[in-house]
């Protein structure tokens, strides 16, 4: 049967604004139909960066899940969960880390880029380095097959897949086939099979690809191999032994840019953010302030809507025929910005009319949102648990 597991997480940074909703939320939603989906709320992974307040955690949490609920997450297709009620995605975080090279880690783009962003923070401790394998434990604990992500967190799924092969390579091979490796060796000879480990050991751990080449290429070269024989070392030579964790797959989906009310990325640090639970006099007021194109000081002066932030709104919330309707008068200048904007505010309104409701019945009821986790937590357990089982086995501490 077809892996249809997704699953996916959210550091609880406090309510939600409108980049997480075009960004991620709205995909969240759309494959809860399709897919068996587990969500949950990365308050470990908050920690990494966040330990000097741990006090706005609790917070940010239900916050948050409410945010989940408001965009049209259904806890009936849904499994909701909070990572830390999770236990075991620490046991396994840990079992990955007695195979995770060092320089693994130091390379992920997000370690030093952190760093350097969040200079006022002492980053240098363990648990950040651990970020991105922590990140692996948390997918392939519930051993799923898509991992629904922005781009910048690609990395870090790309990683989690070189992790599942490294501990399938440790832990997944049975006895026949580790014989079966013996002999073709010692088939090879005793030359052939020292480039042979020199050659597998490169690749594995720094990912050289040259040296990969050079292997399939020594591997080819024995003429007292099998075809089969051949096989077997090819994947031993890659990494892969019988399949534990599986690897999963980054699902990049289309998700609109959403950007910020100065044309930034929208992110609370810029201060440029409609947050998803808005009051709708707020958003109207944020929007009517927007800055437009600085060409189109009066009323009579042209515009370019390239240069402008509202154009960019218009492209996710508009037809086009409003498009067309924007793009010609703003270059005619036949209206003034505030016209452009109303169709906008219009449009915003009304899709922010929609999550309010949805949350007022989470907001007047905050024991059903921890019904919701609840639940979830205890899905979500199950599934852990039933992976950590095999595991444990695998790795041999069962006793
Ligand atoms: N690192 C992710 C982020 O910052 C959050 C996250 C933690 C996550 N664990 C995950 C995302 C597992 C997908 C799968 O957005
Ligand atoms: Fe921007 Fe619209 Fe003004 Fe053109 S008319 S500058 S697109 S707000």
């Amino acid at each position: 049967m077809e892996n249809r597991r997704v699953l996916s997480g959210m550091r609880p940074t406090g309510r939600l604004h409108l980049g997480h909703y075009h960004g991620v939320l709205r995909n969240w939603v759309r494959m809860q139909d399709d897919y068996e989906c587990f969500y949950f709320v990365a308050d470990w992974h908050a920690l990494t960066t966040h330990y000097d307040a741990p006090g706005t955690m609790k917070e940010h949490v239900w916050e948050m899940v409410v945010d989940w609920l408001a965009a049209g997450i259904d806890p009936e297709k849904a499994t909701l969960f909070v990572q830390s009620r999770i236990p075991e995605h620490a046991e396994l975080h840990l079992l990955l880390s007695m195979v995770t090279p060092l320089g693994w880690l130091e390379r992920v783009p997000s370690f030093k880029d952190q760093q350097l962003k969040l200079r006022e923070k002492d980053l240098a401790t363990y648990g950040f380095l651990g970020y991105p394998l922590l990140q692996s434990a948390d997918i392939l604990i519930y051993r799923a097959a898509h991992v629904p992500v922005g781009e910048d967190q690609v990395p870090h799924v790309e990683l989690t897949r070189e992790i599942a092969r490294r501990f399938n390579h440790f832990f997944g091979r049975g006895k026949e086939f580790e014989m079966n490796i013996e002999r073709a060796m010692k088939q090879m000879g005793k030359k052939a099979a020292r480039s042979f480990h020199r050659l597998k050991q490169q690749y594995t751990e720094q990912g050289d690809q040259a040296a990969y080449a050079l292997g399939l290429e020594l591997i080819s070269h024995q003429q007292n191999l099998s075809k089969k024989q051949k096989e077997q070392l090819t994947g031993y030579f890659a990494g892969r032994g019988e399949v534990i964790l599986p690897e999963a797959a980054a699902l990049l989906t289309s998700a609109a840019k959403m950007p910020g009310l100065d044309g930034q990325k929208m992110s609370k640090s810029y201060g440029n953010i409609i947050a998803l639970r808005d009051r709708p006099e707020r958003v109207e007021q944020a929007i009517r302030v927007m800055p437009t194109d600085p060409a189109r000081v009066r009323l009579t002066d042209p515009g370019d809507p390239e240069k402008c932030p509202v154009w960019q709104f218009h492209l996710v919330y508009s037809d086009h025929e409003t498009r067309e309707w924007v793009s010609s008068g703003c270059r005619a200048a036949s209206f003034g910005c505030l016209e452009c904007k109303k169709p906008l505010i219009g449009k915003v309104l009304e899709e922010q009319e929609q999550i309010r409701d949805r949350a007022k019945p989470y907001e007047s009821h905050p024991e059903r949102v921890r019904e919701v986790i609840h639940e979830g937590n205890r899905k979500a357990g199950e599934a852990a648990r039933e992976t950590m089982r095999i595991v444990r086995k695998a790795v041999g501490t069962i006793y």
